[in-house]
C-alpha cells in the first residue's frame, strides 16, 4: 500500500492536467451520510418518495422537510482533511478540475474554485415555473418557499432521479474527463449515470486512473491504482 501511495504521489505531482471526480464518500468523514451501503440515506428513506419530481408534485412539504433536514446537517458539517487536500492540489497543479456529484458545497468552502457540480447545490433554490434561481442559506427554509417573481413554489436546485443533468454542465464535465492526463476518483460507488460514465470516458481517452475508496466500486476493475482506505486519511498523504 505504501508503495502504491508513493507511485500515485509521483504520477499526480508530474501531471499537467488532473481531473477529479468525487462522490458522497468524501463528505462521509464530515458526518454527511452516503446514499448506498450501511448507514446510507437510501436505507432509511425511500428514494421514490423524496428525490423524484413525482414525489415533489405529490407532497412538496414532505420533500422540503427532507431537504431542510439535510440543509441543517450540512450547515453544521466542517470540511475534512480530504476536502482541504484537494484545495491544496488545485493550487499546485497547472490544470485542475474538480467534478463533484455532491450537493453539499463543501469543496468550495474548502477553497477549490474550478468545480463542476453535476447534481446541483443544496444551498440554491429555483422556481418550478419561471427562471428564478438564487442562493438561499436559511435553515430551515420556511414552507412553502415562494418565487418572488411569480409566487409559484420554489424547489431545491438539485438533480432528482429521472431528471436530466444540465446539458452545459454535463458537456463541460465530459470535456474535462476527455482531456485529463490523470483522473482521480474519490468516494463514489460509480453506479449513477451519467456521472459514472465519465470514468470510462477518461480511461478510453488514455487517462491514468487512481481511485480512493475503502470499498471497491464499480470502477475499481478498470483503475490503474486502487488506494483502499478513507479519503481523509489517504488524500493528505498524496499531497
Ligand atoms: P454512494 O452512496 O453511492 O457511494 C458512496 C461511496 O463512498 C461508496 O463507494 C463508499 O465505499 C465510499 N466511502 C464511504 N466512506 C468513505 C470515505 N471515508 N472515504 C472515501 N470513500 C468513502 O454515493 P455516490 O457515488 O456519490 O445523486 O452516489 C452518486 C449519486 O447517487 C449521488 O450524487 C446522488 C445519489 O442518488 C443524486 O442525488 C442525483
Amino acid at each position: 500500500m505504501h508503495e502504491e501511495i508513493k507511485k500515485a504521489c509521483k504520477i499526480i505531482s508530474d501531471t499537467k492536467k488532473l481531473t477529479v471526480l468525487t462522490g458522497a464518500g468524501i463528505s462521509a468523514e464530515s458526518g454527511i451520510p452516503t446514499f448506498r451501503g450501511p448507514g446510507g440515506l437510501w436505507q432509511k428513506y425511500n428514494v421514490a418518495e423524496l428525490a423524484t419530481p413525482e414525489a415533489f408534485k405529490k407532497d412538496p412539504k414532505l420533500v422540503w422537510e427532507f431537504y431542510n433536514w439535510r440543509r441543517e446537517l450540512i450547515s453544521k458539517a466542517k470540511c475534512n482533511p480530504a476536502h482541504k487536500a484537494l484545495a491544496k492540489l488545485e493550487e499546485k497543479i497547472p490544470k485542475f478540475c474538480l467534478i463533484t456529484q455532491n450537493i453539499d458545497g463543501l469543496h468550495r468552502k474548502a477553497g477549490n474554485r474550478n468545480i463542476i457540480e453535476l447534481h446541483g447545490n443544496i444551498w440554491w433554490v429555483r422556481c418550478t415555473r419561471c427562471s428564478f434561481l438564487k442562493e438561499d442559506r436559511r435553515v430551515p427554509l420556511p414552507f412553502p418557499p415562494l418565487c418572488p417573481n411569480c409566487q409559484n413554489l420554489l424547489r431545491p436546485h438539485v438533480v432528482w432521479f429521472g431528471e436530466p443533468l444540465d446539458l452545459d454542465i454535463l458537456n463541460l464535465a465530459i470535456r474535462e474527463a476527455e482531456t485529463a492526463e490523470t483522473f482521480l476518483i474519490i468516494g463514489t460507488s460509480a453506479t449513477v449515470q451519467p456521472a459514472a460514465s465519465l470514468i470510462w470516458l477518461a480511461k478510453e481517452k488514455g487517462a491514468f486512473l487512481i481511485e480512493i475508496n475503502p470499498e471497491p466500486s464499480e470502477a475499481t476493475p478498470i483503475v490503474d491504482i486502487y488506494l483502499k482506505g478513507k479519503a481523509g486519511e489517504i488524500l493528505p498523504k498524496l499531497i
